[in-house]
């Protein structure tokens, strides 16, 4: 028996050391000792084998045009949109398709091999979008998993042509249906939104993934809404709501009412930990809220929950570079996540707990899954966020996709090791 590839003796994320044997692009065995041949054997000894990271909030229509036009310099959501309304007709769709391809590198080598990105559906320029990322993802589909939800950020009603836009995109061939009901002119419009976009994915077999409540106003509940016709439609595990900011102004006694809502309609959320601390709380003075949502509260109800990273250098963000361990250390710090039990779940949050929101199948490091992993320098799932460990290998579909040395620091200091490695 020959393998294509053999890792030996990494660490599991539950802590176990196992070789792990790739064969066609699957995972062919995990055990504690295969002595098999294989065509490339790597010794990963001593450090963390973990399933890619997931993102599950991305704009990837937007990502690398920070500047373009200009700046955004209130910091808020709303100078954010008005922004990106500026950039979208001067970016033509082989501007918009180059950057998702260099931002796709960049994801492939820090091990980020699925993203849910939105794509703007409000209008013709908007569909340049649509059509740019479509080609993206049928070219990256070998090592990076893309799925697409239409949205339709200027207002599915407020726009005058988001609506056919966005069923335009659905038709292209987007896969998810997204909204954005805090947006529209009203309340109303907004719950009314919700609803029909809810019928809408209903019809078409797709998964829902709204921006819902992104704002800073305890009365912004268009959750309660998506989770009622959650129910209604028969679309309870498919539904996510990202954002939801405003629960963190909420009522308490309100919240105690809406999480089992959400848990009854197995609603998902996805909160973006650094994106929402940074536009939120923007018209406040002090105390100046945080604006993210409540995280371990939705997990005590059995709320699914995965952190996005939402931008990159973008009309909204002026950093980021593709690694998901910023996304769960900042989330973690935010949400005082800080027990071993829950610093573990945060981990969690930006991998199996976001493929689990996409619905992505053979995800995960058992046999039969495809073989797609991360070598971290790093013991553990813990470790990996307090460094934000270099990825020092890459896996997709078999193949090595990408290699890193490990992070270590010469010191010249008399009397001191010569070198320095912060993992414990
Ligand atoms: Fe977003």
């Amino acid at each position: 028996m020959s393998f294509d590839l053999l890792l030996k003796g990494g660490i599991l994320p539950d802590g176990a050391t196992a070789d792990i044997a790739i064969e066609k692009g699957r995972i062919a065995a995990v055990e504690s000792n295969i002595t098999a041949d294989a065509a490339e054997t790597i010794d990963v000894s001593g450090n963390l084998v973990s399933p890619p990271f997931i993102d599950p909030h991305f704009h990837m229509d937007a990502t690398l045009s920070y500047g373009n036009p200009r700046i955004n310099a209130s910091g808020t959501l709303l100078e954010g949109i008005s922004l990106w309304g500026e950039l979208k007709p001067l970016q033509s769709e082989e501007e918009i398709e180059q950057r998702a391809l260099s931002y796709c590198d960049w994801a492939a080598s820090m091990g980020l091999l699925a993203i849910r990105s939105h794509v703007d559906t409000s209008d013709e320029d908007g569909l340049k979008g649509v059509r740019a990322l479509l080609s993206v993802r049928d070219r990256v589909k070998d090592y990076i998993t893309l799925q697409l939800v239409a949205f339709p950020q200027d207002g599915f009603y407020r726009s005058p042509t988001a609506r056919d836009c966005t069923l335009k995109a659905l038709d292209m061939g987007v896969d998810v249906v997204g909204g954005i009901p805090h947006f529209e002119r009203t309340m109303a419009d907004g719950r009314r939104s919700v609803t029909e976009l809810c019928e809408i994915a209903a019809e078409r077999g797709l998964r829902v993934d709204m921006h819902c409540d992104e704002t800073d106003d305890p009365l912004s509940r268009h959750i309660e809404q998506l989770a009622y016709e959650t129910q209604r439609l028969g679309l309870q595990g498919r539904v996510a709501g990202s954002h939801l900011t405003s629960m963190h102004s909420m009522d308490n006694y309100y919240v105690s009412k809406l999480l089992p809502l959400m848990a009854e309609a197995q609603v998902a959320a996805i909160p973006n930990p650094l994106i929402n601390i940074t536009l939120q709380g923007r018209h406040d003075t002090y105390p100046k809220r945080r604006g993210l949502t409540r995280v371990p509260e939705m997990l005590s109800y059995g709320i699914r929950v995965g952190f996005g990273q939402d931008c990159v250098l973008d009309p909204w963000y002026s950093l980021g570079t593709a690694d998901m361990l910023d996304v769960a250390f900042m989330g973690l710090h935010v949400a005082q996540m800080t027990s071993p039990a829950d610093m573990r779940r945060c981990y969690d949050m930006v991998t199996v707990e976001s493929a689990a929101i996409m619905g992505l199948e053979s995800y995960g490091l058992a046999k039969g899954c495809k073989a797609d992993l991360v070598v971290l320098d790093a013991g553990s799932p813990v470790e990996a966020v307090r460094l934000r460990a270099t990825r020092l290998l890459v896996v997709a579909g078999g193949r090595v996709i990408a290699r890193h040395q490990p992070d270590e620091t010469v010191l010249s200091i008399k009397g001191r090791p010569a070198t320095v490695k912060r993992r414990v």
